[in-house]
């Protein structure tokens, strides 16, 4: 269908003004007087929309309703407060799609509760157009940091034999349903699709680490699957994961990568995305380019895990999980250490073995191992990594020490025997990064579809 983007005609103004120009879209608003009528169309391609100005003269006008999708063909002139409208008579709008007055999205200022039920419909709203937008971006951007730093591309395997983080959180693939056929477990995945027990996988990393160790720098962008029993406004059984794994690398270069990557994409997005960076500091955070400018111009904060304790213990703040050196650290850790103690992102290291992934390369203290997690303000954790463990004895031992088999890991215990190199990686959760970026507090707000413990649509 012929017609230009709304967008492209705001951003070339003068190119357009004097000329006919034909836009399809989506009414917004719909104001009719005696003699002129004013339909204000957006098509998605701008926060902004076009004003149609229609000359209704003696011509039978049939007011356009929200929701209805046109095709308006005028001519754009100079409007009021340096914007364009286009002028237009009745025959000049094409009703392409009616739409009843039940549109649920009659007015503006419905809350992010409500425009959750309607998922189906939310992109329409400003809010949603900004988010998506800001996602395709940051996405983009992702893709050029490790590009233009000689990564390659890997897509790892979705459906896997193992568990990466063996924290029992995948979600089973299998094409048997409820059957009473099977007298155990066994049988039962010996019948099923891939003749054993099959997941989706939480984490590209393992297979990341296949590619890393043979072409050096490698980088995942793909979707992980965790059925986590965590009702939160930042975790989702179906999360993006952006997973670089570099060969010949220690932890302190996988900190280096995280910082500039992450610098990097905001930098990108504040200098390509600055009206939906406004929408988002006014209406969601206020001061949000300010903070973000201000992240990208220091130095990230590092503690160890076992320092961090100590200024958690110190703070005198009454904390719903108490501090104990070895246990997790919760969200309101994470954010009172980012927020309140470093008051800008901050990377920490070092935790303890027992409570991180049985990958992860043991320090000689026998009791840390050279993990790293960023925690950013409002957010918490958004990246999780580590140096791996390349020792193969050093493995073996840290995997049985958690029952795990073995047998299905010996790709990746080969690894550690041909040629194994210091290696490491990290996971971003691409919509934790979303959240950071925007100021949305709930993750649900930040994917197309949510997909959350007890539901799904
Ligand atoms: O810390 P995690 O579990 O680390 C891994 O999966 C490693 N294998 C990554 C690696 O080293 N290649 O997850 C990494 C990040 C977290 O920091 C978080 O941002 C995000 O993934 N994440 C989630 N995001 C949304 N919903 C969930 N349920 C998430 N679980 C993890």
């Amino acid at each position: 269908m012929k017609h230009i983007d709304i967008a492209d005609i705001l951003n070339a103004k003068e190119k357009y003004t004097d000329q006919n120009v034909t836009v399809c879209g989506w009414v917004r608003t719909s104001r009719n007087s005696k003699s002129v009528a004013f339909v204000e169309v957006n098509d998605g391609t701008s926060l902004k929309n076009i004003q149609v100005v229609v000359e209704k003269g003696d011509a039978d006008y049939k007011e356009p309703r929200v929701g209805m999708s046109v095709k308006v063909c005028g001519k754009l002139v100079e409007g009021r407060n340096n914007t364009v409208e286009i002028n237009a008579v009745p025959s000049d709008i094409e009703i392409l799609g009616d739409c009843p007055t039940d549109y649920p999205l009659q007015k503006k200022g419905h809350t992010l509760e409500f425009l959750r039920s309607i998922p189906h419909l939310r992109s329409r709203s400003n809010t949603f157009n900004a988010v998506w937008r800001v996602r395709s971006v940051l996405a983009g951007a992702i893709h050029k940091y490790f590009q233009s730093h000689n990564f390659v591309y890997i897509n790892t395997p979705l459906i896997t034999g193992s568990d990466c983080e063996g924290a029992g959180e995948m979600f089973q693939v299998t094409t048997i349903g409820y059957s009473n056929d099977y007298k155990n477990a066994d049988e039962y995945y010996e019948n099923d699709f891939f003749g054993k027990r099959a997941g989706l996988s939480v984490s590209g990393q393992l297979e990341g680490e296949v590619a890393a160790t043979a072409m050096g720098k490698i980088y995942t962008f793909g979707p992980s699957f965790r059925a986590e029993n965590s009702n939160t406004p930042k975790h989702l059984a179906e999360f993006w994961h952006v997973e670089p794994e570099v060969a010949f690398a220690e932890l302190d270069d996988v900190i280096e990568l995280a910082e500039s990557m992450v610098k990097a994409v905001i930098r990108e997005l504040l200098d390509t995305c600055p009206e939906e960076m406004k929408f988002f500091d006014a209406h969601f955070e206020k001061g949000l380019i300010e903070r973000l400018e201000d992240l990208i111009s220091h130095d990230f904060g590092r503690v160890t895990y076992t320092e961090a304790i100590e200024l958690l213990k110190k703070s005198g703040e009454k904390f719903q999980y108490p501090v104990e050196w070895g246990c997790d650290l919760q969200t309101e850790h994470e954010r009172y250490l980012s927020e309140k103690v470093f008051k800008k992102a901050v990377f920490v290291t070092d935790y303890p073995k027992e409570i991180k992934s049985f990958y992860m390369k043991q320090n000689p203290d026998g009791k840390t191992v050279a993990a790293v997690d960023l925690l950013v303000p409002g957010v918490g954790e958004i990246i999780g990594g580590s140096e791996r463990e390349a020792d193969y004895e050093k493995l073996i031992a840290a995997m049985k020490d958690r029952d795990m088999n073995l047998d299905l890991y010996s790709d990746y215990l080969d690894l550690r025997k041909f040629g194994t190199v210091p290696h490491g990686g990290f996971g971003l959760g691409f919509e934790r990064l979303i959240m950071y970026t925007t100021g949305m507090a709930n993750i649900r707000d930040v994917i197309l579809y949510p997909r959350t413990v007890g539901s799904i649509r």
